[in-house]
Formats: C-alpha cells, structure tokens, sequence
C-alpha cells in the first residue's frame, strides 16, 4: 500500500509517497518552507499545493508540530496560535479533497523509527527525541504509542528546555554541535530522572550530526542516533495513515 506522507515543521515541510510495507520512499523527497506566519490557512494551502506537484489523488498522513486530539489541534509552540482548538483534519480534508489522517509531528517519527529504524524490535521504555525547530518526543511502551507527550517542554533553569536545548537554539546561539552537547546532555539527564527510559532515540536535524555530540553526552541511558534521519517524519504519517484510515481509495 502507498501512502503520501507529509511532514509539517516549524521550518520546511516535506513530503513523499511511502511505501507503508517496507518503509521505503517511493518518489524524491520535495520540500517547500513553512509559511509565516503558519496559520491553518497559509498551511492548508502550501500542503495543498505540493500534494498536487505530486498529481496524488490516495490517501495522505500528516505530521503536525502540536498537540493534535481527534484531528483537533491543541497547542502551537513553533506554528500560528489560531491553530489552537482547530479542526486541522476537517481543513486539510478539506483542501486536499481526499482522506486525511493528522497527528504529532514527533509522534509520527517515533512511529517510524519503531517499525523500521532505530528501534525495531525494542521492547521496555523507548523515548524518540526529534531535536529540530523544537524538541518533539514520543514515547513508547513495549512498542505501543503513548501519544502527544509535550517532554520538549519541561522547564530547565526557568526557561523551556526546547528554547534552551533545540537544532534552532544551538544555531541561534552560534553553537558548534560539541558547544551544545553540554546543554542537550542536560535536558537528557533530566528526561532521564523523570522516566528512566531503556533507549532513547535522537533524530532530526541535529540527528546528522550524532558522531560529534554522543560521545560527550553523560545520561545513565542508551542514546542512540534515528536510522531515518529526516525522512522519518513522512514515513511515520504515512504509517498512521494507513493504520487508521477507513476506507482507502485503490492505488
Ligand atoms: C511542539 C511539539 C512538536 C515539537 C517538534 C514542539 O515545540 O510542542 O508538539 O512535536 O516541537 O516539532
């Protein structure tokens, strides 16, 4: 089955056809920047327009940066606040005139991560990390979802960790990746003391760069680098598509 995954960020959106059964991509990844200020309407209408660069009439799975409950969205950290209380599925449905599933962003990775990457196969307390714009999590018990943690959010020193701790922070703070492993390593300890995970699974953007910040990093945890890297986004909404969409069209 082919599903067209999409992957909303706070700073580009991306999106493929994925092939669900084996995880693979199916067309080259296209990529347009996030629209600012990205409300529902100026999204709606970029996702619309490269869905039809891909001339896809099947279904479509989208990774939202929020908080999403029943298609609804419920926080909007790096994205427009008139996404808060917003039925993001009904407007994308809507805009793209075909069935839409819609969930976390960082939720979506972890899905993908799960079935095909770096977590395949691992059972106990799994949390993924997506260090990006924000620092998105997804946590796993025995494989299954616990869905929308907020864990980039907890409070570090009085300010929010993802503020202190991100990609965007370490950029904004002109930071080489071994400068911020002191900053990430804290915010691990300290997700570490909260949860006691097994594994922790690091991706996006600051992802590719895991061979200079790992070695530094001090948590009593196994961290180790997402396989998918920055395509685990649109695999992972591809996947949740697929599990959840009732009726999919043919391919
Ligand atoms: C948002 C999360 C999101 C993460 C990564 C955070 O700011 O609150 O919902 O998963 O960024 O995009």
């Amino acid at each position: 089955m082919h599903v067209l995954g999409v992957d909303i960020g706070g700073t580009g959106i991306k999106a493929a056809v994925v092939d669900v059964t084996t995880g693979a991509l199916l067309t080259p990844r296209q990529r347009v920047l996030t629209p600012q200020p990205a409300t529902p309407e100026a999204i709606s209408i970029a996702v619309a327009r490269l869905v039809q660069s891909f001339g896809w009439d099947g279904p479509v799975g989208c990774g939202l940066p929020a908080v999403v409950k029943d298609g609804i969205v419920r926080t909007a950290s790096n994205i427009a606040p008139e996404w808060i209380g917003f039925d993001g599925r009904q407007r994308l449905q809507e805009a793209l005139g075909r069935p839409v599933a819609l969930l976390n962003d960082a939720d979506a990775a972890g899905i993908a991560e799960m079935r095909f990457g770096a977590g395949r196969g691992r059972d106990g307390v799994v949390l993924m990390l997506t260090v990006g714009t924000g620092i998105g999590t997804a946590l796993f018990v025995n494989g299954a979802l616990l869905p929308n943690t907020e864990l980039g959010h907890i409070e570090i020193r009085g300010k929010d960790a993802e503020r202190r701790a991100s990609e965007a922070a370490r950029k904004r703070k002109g930071l080489s990746f071994t400068a911020w492993a002191p900053l990430f390593d804290e915010y691990l300890n300290r997700v570490v003391a909260l949860l006691w995970p097994d594994l922790i699974i690091v991706g996006g953007g600051a992802s590719k760069a895991f061979d200079e910040f790992g070695p530094l990093l001090s948590a009593p945890v196994e961290v180790v680098p997402a396989h998918l890297r920055n395509e685990a986004g649109m695999i992972g909404a591809a996947l949740y598509a697929a599990s959840c969409l009732p009726a999919l069209p043919p391919e």
